[in-house]
């Protein structure tokens, strides 16, 4: 990693310069001694190669990032020309580098995950706004890691939005991203555990919404063709969102959409509409960008 030969140490780091943005951080992380002892870590948005002093940061911005034409690194899976994002997926095996300082970016705002440099296991998926002036330009937001193989159903390992862009729905807009994947493998997901507080109020939400949206297009297919959602299952809805069936019970839940037997003690799944289309219209009001899986140029790595 860049400076692995250097000792580490709790950081004194506050504030993360990106982009022109003095960003607070959250957390204290151990980086190289050289940038530990500085307060503010100035750190490039295309190559994420940190530096501890703004001289370097300005002539690295103004001239010696020729890290590739202002994007991250890896291939291009998804763009959305019209809201003006795309996706990048980046090897951990590939760009060590990259990878290593995107998970250290993460932990300073990020408590509980501890991957720094092991990176070669997971695939980063990077979020990136295009530029209003400059289409080749793709500005940093967000990302998630996967680990490549796993045994388990985690879609997700760490996910991060850069403080300047949260609580515009990017977050969200991740999460489904990832589960867009889980469905192109045919797999059901769920994000690693321990959630941070943040990462449960954002998928609880999610989930939520995404199994209301999912009941009310099934309602309305059936009712088209004059059938009832009689035979639906949770195994249906799970594969419908890529999401594992303990998760489809919290949101069914939280849609009131559990009934009890009384007697036999088993459950059916029972659409209370009001409620859905009560979450359905609250989430839309929020106008966040909308995933579009027309625009996915992907295929499972294995
Ligand atoms: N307070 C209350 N609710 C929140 C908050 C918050 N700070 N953040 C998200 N939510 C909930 C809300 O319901 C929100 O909808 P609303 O804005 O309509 O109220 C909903 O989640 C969607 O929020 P987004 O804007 O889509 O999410 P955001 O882009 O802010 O990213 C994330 C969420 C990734 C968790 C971000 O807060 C973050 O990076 N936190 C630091 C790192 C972290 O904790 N990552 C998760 C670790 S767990 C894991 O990695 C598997």
């Amino acid at each position: 990693p860049q400076g692995a030969s250097h000792y580490y140490l709790r950081s004194q780091i506050e504030k993360l310069q990106f982009r022109e943005y003095l960003i607070d951080t959250w957390y204290s992380l151990p980086y190289p001694e050289e940038y530990a002892r500085h307060k503010v870590l100035y750190t490039c948005e295309f190559c994420l190669k940190y530096m501890s002093l703004p001289q370097g940061f300005f002539r690295h911005q103004a001239k010696s990032c020729n890290f590739g034409n202002n994007h991250p690194p890896g291939v291009e899976i998804y763009r959305d020309p019209v809201l003006r994002i795309a996706f990048w997926e980046v090897d951990g095996r590939k760009n060590i580098e990259y990878c290593q300082s995107l998970c250290l970016l993460a932990k300073l705002f990020l408590n509980s995950k501890t991957l720094y440099y092991d990176v070669e296991p997971f695939v980063f998926y990077v979020l990136t706004e295009i530029d209003e002036q400059d289409s080749s330009t793709y500005h940093f937001v967000g990302y998630f890691s996967k680990e490549k193989l796993n045994n388990s159903d985690y879609n997700v390992s760490c996910i991060l939005t850069l403080p300047i862009y949260q609580r515009k729905g990017y977050g969200s807009l991740m999460i489904d991203f990832s589960y867009l994947l889980s469905r192109r493998e045919f797999k059901y997901g769920t994000p690693e555990k321990p959630l941070s507080d943040l990462g449960l109020v954002s998928y609880r939400n999610y989930w939520k919404i995404a199994v209301a949206q999912t009941l009310r297009r099934l309602h309305d297919d059936f009712l088209s063709h004059g059938m009832a959602l009689a035979s639906l299952t949770l195994e249906n809805i799970a594969q419908l969102t890529g999401m594992k069936p303990s998760d489809v019970v919290f949101a069914l839940e939280q849609l009131d959409a559990l009934l009890k037997h009384k007697q036999t003690g088993s459950y059916a799944i029972s659409l209370n509409l009001d409620l859905i289309d009560a979450v359905i219209a609250k989430w839309e009001l929020r106008n966040y960008v909308q995933l579009n899986p027309e625009h996915l140029l992907w295929k499972p790595l294995i």
